[in-house]
């Protein structure tokens, strides 16, 4: 396949080395560049991915970036179609996401301010914690369209919603088909109505109490690794729902998706950052993708626009 493009990832921890691990094994990009503060961490895992390349027989060139506090080093990021920002702070046993804001908004604000100046034709995918707040408040610094501003973590919470269902029916994943909109967080909506397994609906096959259960098990999806692993937070999974998005755009796939995105009318609610589904191509979000919810689902979509409103017009004065 003919490769083309560079994608940059700010942030090179967990989240951000596996998604530059994933999009370089894609093989459909000329460069993945992976930046961080962290003097050395960006190139020493560039080199690493890049030593895999013979074993894994992919082509795309990964180049290291240690970047410095007024911004030295973004030069590398200059030409990118697709910047994914992770930098920021992972959250530890028994803190919620939103616990996050202060000192990742301070982070977020300062990478997006070098993004626009080293990549101003980027799409911007953000997957910092917390979502929903650090998307907006990527859009707000970057005055980029709203179209070019995305958020990662409705793919996650969908993905973790049919790995749970597939688990309890004993079905293989691609089975299962989930949805998870709302915000990455408290008001995270699982979208039962829009759950089938072989073609049949999921309240067929579970009690309204067993659906419940995973439905909550979802909402403290990230939690319960994040109590498991103690030091920090999930990342394979996350990783493949950003490289997927990235992919999307690249390859302007149009596939629909559930993202965090601008949301302006669709569902009876406008000027907010939230979870829905929405068709991605080379521009980011071409469209929001409505369908029909039950009077449950979309009372928790409309409570969930509200409070991350709340939110993500405070953020941008962090
Ligand atoms: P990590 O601690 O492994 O890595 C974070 C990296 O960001 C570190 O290497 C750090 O040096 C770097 N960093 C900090 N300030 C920076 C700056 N100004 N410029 C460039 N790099 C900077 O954390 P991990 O696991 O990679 O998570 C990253 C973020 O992703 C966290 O905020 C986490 O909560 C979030 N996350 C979001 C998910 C989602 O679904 N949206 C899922 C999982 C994690
Ligand atoms: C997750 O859901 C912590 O947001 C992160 O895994």
């Amino acid at each position: 396949m003919a490769r083309s493009g560079k994608v940059t990832v700010v942030g090179a921890g967990f989240y951000g080395s596996t998604t530059a691990q994933r999009l370089a094994e894609y093989d459909i990009f000329d460069e993945v560049v992976l930046t961080d503060i962290v003097e050395g961490k960006p190139e020493g895992l560039a080199l690493d991915i890049s030593q895999s390349r013979p074993i894994e027989g992919f082509e795309t060139k990964v180049t290291g970036q240690t970047t410095g506090p007024n911004g030295e080093g973004y030069e590398a990021i200059a030409g990118s179609g697709i910047v994914v920002i992770t930098a920021g702070l992972p959250r530890k046993p028994g803190m919620s996401r939103m616990d996050l804001i202060g000192v990742n908004a301070k982070i977020v604000r300062s990478v997006t301010e070098q993004v626009v100046k080293h990549a101003p034709d980027a799409v911007l995918i953000v997957v910092s914690n917390p979502l929903d707040e650090m998307t907006a408040l990527a859009a707000k610094v970057s005055q980029f369209p709203n179209n070019r501003v995305i958020g990662q973590a409705g793919m996650l919470d969908t993905a973790r919603f049919s790995y749970f269902v597939a688990e309890r029916l004993g079905v293989g994943v691609g089975a299962v088909t989930t949805l998870t909109l709302g915000s990455h967080g408290d008001t995270m909506v699982p979208v039962p109505s829009a759950c089938r397994v072989d073609g049949k609906p999921l309240a067929d096959l579970l009690s309204a109490e067993e659906i419940d259960g995973l439905v909550e098990r979802v909402r403290n999806g990230g939690a319960e690794i994040v109590g498991l692993l103690k030091t920090g937070s999930a990342y394979y999974a996350p990783s493949a729902a950003a490289a997927r998005m990235a992919r999307a755009v690249a390859l302007d796939t149009g596939e629909i998706r559930p993202v965090c995105t601008w949301v302006d009318g669709q569902y009876g609610i406008s000027g907010v950052y939230l979870g829905v589904e929405a068709e991605i191509g080379g521009s980011g979000i071409r469209r929001v993708v409505e369908r029909d919810l039950t009077g449950t689902e979309l009372d928790g979509l409309r409570a969930a626009a509200e409070a991350v409103r709340a939110k993500q017009s405070d953020v941008a004065s962090l």
